[in-house]
């Protein structure tokens, strides 16, 4: 055991909803209260872009005030490493206002055409193609029926956010259920959206509307936390996260922890963002097959569950994950390079991969992060259990700045060998 035992914090606000809490207030008439917003590099391109757009953004004590107003051209905006700050804000700005969005080399190699697809047909207009830079240029939208191809919460709220834009009627229609944060936010602020069913897979349809300011209260995000409910749940050791974020549309990580042996307990403290705090108990973890509907819920955490598995007894497989491969990184490809390079047993699929856990995971090991902050974290965790350490550490700011300082305090003090009676030493 290498951490704590009895552990019990909070972790900072969730990214999805922070990305989502500026740009619907900057959309907004007044001004949007926002508490618990997110202090990262992600959120931060957003913040700045919103800005570029005409939005008032100011800090109160914890607060973040944001007063829309009118779009206004921006030019280039900079969306850094945030596949979320370029998609969302292609569908937003399609009937509003012009920008050139460009990012880094991570994110402008990430496929744009499933969100300018539906936006296209919509009327919008743009310049560039596949991947960014992306010049969009306002137009007059009228709304359409479309299906979702990929699951992708990204690509249905940029869809929602240009639909609010748009003459008549807007519709999309999703297979499998994403994170609905968009939907509870819309509805929060008054937008005329109607659910066949939010939180499962179902119909949104939206129609033109000017949103209302609101107060909006982000948890704490799920996707940080999972770091430690993972290192908990190896360590065998009991962790409480305070006030986090438990929409059903991003707990996946909580459900399969459960299957694979940990106890997991949920003390609801309500919300619009349901928000509970989170206990995990380690005990001997089983390996477990993740699929299906599951995989939007826990798409985020399959870095940092590659690593409960590889601590786990017997075979993890994990599919139906291809979009795994389009994320910050080729996530399938960087996990099962760094779980190789540790010493497991582990293949790649094309829609996810194999971990054969439990064998003996012992060697020192330096993986490469490719600069994607998960796979950063994931095997940062790794590392409280056996001498790993990563590439690089500076692309975590993109979501968690805090992580590796609470990394430092969850790790047990050192204690000399003399001190272990079991190992044939003794005090003195
Ligand atoms: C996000 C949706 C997911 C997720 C990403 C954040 C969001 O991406 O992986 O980290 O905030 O909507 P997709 O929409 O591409 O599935």
């Amino acid at each position: 055991m290498t951490i704590h035992a009895g552990l019990r914090f909070s972790v900072p606000g969730d990214k999805s909803v922070s990305h989502r809490a500026l740009l619907l207030g900057a959309m907004a008439e007044g001004t949007t209260r926002i508490r618990g917003l997110l202090d990262a590099e992600d959120v931060g391109r957003t913040e700045a872009a919103v800005a570029q757009l005409g939005a008032r953004v100011e800090r109160n004590g914890g607060e973040v005030l944001v007063t829309g107003g009118p779009w206004r051209d921006a030019g280039r905006v900079d969306c850094g490493n945030s596949g979320t700050t370029a998609r969302l804000l292609l569908g937003a700005l399609a009937p509003r206002a012009g920008a050139t969005l460009v990012g880094d080399a991570s994110l402008s190699r990430r496929p744009m055409r499933r969100v300018l697809g539906p936006l296209t047909a919509m009327g919008a207009r743009y310049e560039g193609g596949a991947t960014l830079p992306i010049a969009v240029v306002s137009a007059p939208l009228r709304g359409g029926d479309f299906r979702a191809e990929v699951a992708s919460a990204q690509v249905k709220s940029a869809v929602l956010l240009a639909g609010l834009g748009a003459e008549g009627e807007t519709s999309w229609t999703e297979p499998t259920a994403t994170r609905d944060h968009t939907e509870r936010m819309l509805v929060g602020m008054g937008a005329p959206l109607r659910s066949e069913s939010v939180g499962g897979p179902g119909r949104l349809t939206i129609r033109r509307a000017t949103l209302a300011a609101a107060d909006l209260v982000v948890p704490g995000d799920i996707s940080s936390a999972a770091f430690w409910f993972v290192a908990a749940a190896v360590a065998g050791v009991s962790l409480t996260i305070e006030g986090v974020g438990v929409n059903p549309t991003r707990t996946g990580v909580l459900d399969v922890l459960r299957r694979m042996g940990a106890d997991v307990q949920i003390e609801p403290l309500g919300g619009i963002e349901p928000v509970a705090n989170v206990t995990v108990v380690g005990r001997g973890l089983r390996g477990v097959e993740i699929g299906g509907v599951e995989v939007p819920t826990l798409i985020d955490e399959l870095p940092i569950l590659a690593i409960a598995a590889a601590f786990a007894e017997g075979e993890t497989v994990v599919r139906d994950a291809a979009e795994l491969r389009v994320k910050e990184s080729d996530r399938v490809a960087a996990v099962v390079a760094g779980l190789r390079a540790m010493g497991v047993d582990a293949d790649a699929r094309a829609d996810g991969f194999v971990v054969r856990g439990g064998c003996d995971v012992g060697s020192a090991a330096i993986v490469e992060t490719y600069g994607d902050h998960r796979i950063a974290m994931a095997f940062s965790i790794a590392g409280l259990f056996q001498p790993v350490s990563v590439s690089e550490t500076a692309s975590i700011g993109t979501s968690y700045p805090e992580f590796l300082a609470r990394l430092a305090a969850c790790r047990e003090p050192t204690v000399s060998p003399r001190w272990w009676p079991h190992r044939g030493y003794t005090a003195g």
